[in-house]
């Protein structure tokens, strides 16, 4: 079959060394910003958390001296973003989320502002007006009772006021767009994150269906937290530092809790995908098994693959499936799609 026109320009655009446009992952863990300077690609990470601390003109003056991000809401100061955590790790407590599951938390009152810190700090002033930057944005939750149109409409707000123009890409049609060149973006992406797992099945580059559910990385942790009655602080800790799904025998506690949860969340995901099959009204004949791209941080443990490959093999889809791989850069591979979205864009200004 011809490449449809779409899908030559996002090859071009992989291959090409074009530095103009951006592309942003606004996480519920991490916001990152992806850009091109020759060959390679950059990115730029910080963590979406704060902590509140005491404010003092003392302290005030500490933080302005050593560029640490901040914001003040009335008599109360807030350290905000990747240095959050050493302030929180010094107090022995914990940092907060300006997001929650995949979206601007409705319950943290000063939200707004520090995303809007923490994405200008990634994204940087434009390299001229109105440079193109694509976002990403979580599919409409399944399992959830709230839409995402105030969260994006909130973002591309942030940017428009930074001279951009944003425009917003489905976190699992990035993945596709960064991960499947070779199979004519023909195939499917899975994001795990930290709040939300999102799918999209996509057919030459175009988005056959998208969706997300809000049970993810942080969900495996306050399940076992409550199941083994350890903190859920220390369980994700356990999690990101040694889970092995790979392992069998003399599993501890909690390691045997995470292995129960992540077969529930992965046999979720997958019941919901096959949901999804069967409310597609028209779905395109798929000539060859369909590759799957697994990414998120919630897809990092050893033997993660294996664990989807073995679930999916019990509960099958409605068509032939190839291979399921992980992305190359798991925790990066949203940020790179979307700068494949902004470049293709601005290749055709
Ligand atoms: N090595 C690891 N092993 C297991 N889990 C990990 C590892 N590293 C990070 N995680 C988990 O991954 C999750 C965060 O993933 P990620 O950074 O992809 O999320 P996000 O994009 O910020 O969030 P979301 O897409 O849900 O809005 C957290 O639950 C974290 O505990
Ligand atoms: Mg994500």
């Amino acid at each position: 079959m011809k490449k449809a026109k779409k899908e030559k320009d996002l090859v071009q655009v992989l291959k090409g060394k074009l530095e103009k446009g951006k592309g942003v992952d606004i996480g519920t863990m991490f916001v990152k910003c992806a850009h091109k300077k020759g060959d390679e690609v950059i990115f730029k990470s910080q963590r979406n958390a704060f902590f509140e601390v005491e404010h003092t003109d003392f302290t005030k003056n500490i933080l302005d001296n050593s560029k640490v991000k901040y914001i003040i809401k009335q008599d109360k100061l807030y350290v905000v973003g990747d240095e959050s955590l050493q302030f929180a790790n010094m107090f022995n407590k914990e940092t907060r989320r300006p997001l929650s599951r995949g979206v601007i938390s409705p319950t943290e009152k000063e939200a707004l502002p520090m995303v809007e810190l923490l994405v200008k700090s990634v994204v940087g002033m434009p390299n001229y007006k109105e440079e193109i930057v694509y976002f990403s944005v979580p599919g409409e939750p399944l399992d959830a009772n709230f839409n995402v149109l105030y969260h994006m409409k909130t973002i591309e707000g942030f940017l428009k006021a930074l001279n951009y123009t944003p425009k917003s890409i489905n976190e699992g049609h990035g993945i596709i767009l960064s991960e499947l060149a070779e199979e004519d973006f023909t195939g499917m992406g899975l994001s795990f994150g930290g709040g939300m797992v999102n799918v999209c099945l996509s057919y030459m580059s175009v988005p056959v269906f998208k969706f997300s559910v809000a049970k993810a990385g942080d969900w495996i942790d306050q399940q076992v937290s409550m199941a083994v009655d350890e903190t859920a602080s220390r369980v994700s800790a356990i999690k990101e530092s040694s889970l092995d799904l790979n392992k069998e025998g003399n599993l501890s506690k909690v390691e045997s809790a995470l292995s129960i949860y992540y077969n529930h969340l992965i046999e979720y995901v997958i019941e919901n995908i096959k949901d999804e099959f069967d409310k597609a009204r028209r779905m395109p004949q798929f000539t060859k098994p369909i590759s799957i791209i697994l990414s998120g941080g919630t897809s990092l443990p050893k033997g993660f693959s294996n664990r989807f490959k073995e679930i999916l093999d019990r509960l099958k889809l409605p068509i032939p499936v190839g291979a399921v791989r992980m992305a190359g850069q798991p925790l990066r591979s949203v940020a790179k799609g979307a700068l494949v979205a902004a470049s293709a864009d601005e290749s055709k200004k």
